[in-house]
C-alpha cells in the first residue's frame, strides 16, 4: 500500500527557537552559525538563533538531542559548571546520541611549549602572552563581554576523561590538534557516548574532518586517541 505523502504542519515546529527534537546543539557558537543546529551563546549574534546561558539545558527534555557541539567554548565555565554541563549533556543526548568538543586549551603543551621556549603560534616565541591566551583567554580584548571570554578553567587529557567517566560516558576519544597553521598542537578534542562501543581512529577521522571547515585543525598534525 502507498502511503500518502505527509503534509508539513508549521505549527509541528513547536520546540526551541522553531526547531523540533531531536536537537543539534550547538554550544558557545558566538558568530559561527551552523545551519539547521540550535546555535547558542550568551549574547546575541548574527549566528545564535537562542540566546542563552549554556551552562543551563533545563530546557531540554530528557534523550531529546542527537547531538552536542562545541568549539573553544568548554574552557569558558569555571569547574563546578564544566562537570554540571557534561552531566547535563549525558541526560539530553539520545542513547545513540554524541558529545564532540573541540578548541579546548592542553596545558600539558602549553606549559612544555613555554618552558622549552618553543617558537610561537602568534607570535616568534611562545613567550608568557603565548601561555595566558590559552591559560586565560586574553579577555582584555573582549571589553564589552570579557566575563564570557576569559577562560576559567585548565585541562589536560587525564582530566578530561575523569570529567566524562564521572558524568557517565562511558566511551571517550581523546585527540590533540594544532589550529591552522600554528607551530604548537595545544588544543584537545573529544568525543563521548553513552554507552561501551568500539571506536577508533578510523571512526574519529570523518567527525573530525566534517567539522574540519569550523574548527581549522591541521590534519598533518593530529595526535590521535590519546
Ligand atoms: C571563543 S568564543 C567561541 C567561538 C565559536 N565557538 C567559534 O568557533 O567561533 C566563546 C563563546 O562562548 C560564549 N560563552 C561563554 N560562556 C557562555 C555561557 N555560559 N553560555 C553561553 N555562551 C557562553 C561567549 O559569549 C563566546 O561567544
Amino acid at each position: 500500500m502507498t502511503q500518502a505523502p505527509r503534509t508539513f504542519q508549521p505549527e509541528e515546529t513547536t520546540g526551541i527557537a522553531g526547531l523540533s527534537p531531536p536537537y543539534l546543539i550547538h554550544l558557545g557558537c558566538n558568530r559561527t552559525r551552523i545551519p539547521g543546529w540550535l546555535n547558542i551563546d550568551a549574547r546575541a549574534t548574527d549566528a545564535t538563533n537562542l540566546v542563552h546561558d549554556c551552562r543551563d539545558l533545563s530546557i531540554f527534555d530528557d534523550k531529546s538531542t542527537n547531538m552536542v557541539f562545541s568549539n573553544a567554548f568548554f574552557e569558558h565555565l569555571t569547574m563546578h559548571d564544566r562537570a554540571a554541563l557534561l552531566r547535563d549533556i549525558h541526560r539530553v543526548l539520545t542513547d545513540d546520541g554524541f558529545l564532540y568538543f573541540c578548541g579546548v586549551p592542553d596545558f600539558e603543551t602549553i606549559a612544555r611549549s613555554y618552558l622549552e621556549r618553543r617558537p610561537g603560534n602568534v607570535s616568534s616565541r611562545f613567550d608568557l602572552f603565548e601561555a595566558y591566551r590559552y591559560t586565560h583567554g586574553d579577555p582584555e580584548h573582549q571589553s564589552e563581554w570579557w566575563m564570557e571570554q576569559l577562560h576559567k578553567t585548565l585541562f589536560d587529557v587525564e582530566t578530561l576523561k575523569t570529567l566524562l567517566n564521572e558524568a557517565g560516558f562511558r566511551t571517550h576519544y581523546v585527540y590533540r590538534y594544532a589550529y591552522g597553521k600554528e607551530a604548537n598542537a595545544v588544543n584537545l578534542g573529544f568525543m563521548a557516548w553513552k554507552d561501551v562501543r568500539a571506536f577508533s581512529d578510523k571512526d574519529a577521522l570523518p567527525i573530525i574532518s566534517l567539522f574540519a571547515p569550523l574548527t581549522q585543525p591541521n590534519m598533518e598534525r593530529l595526535e590521535l586517541g590519546l
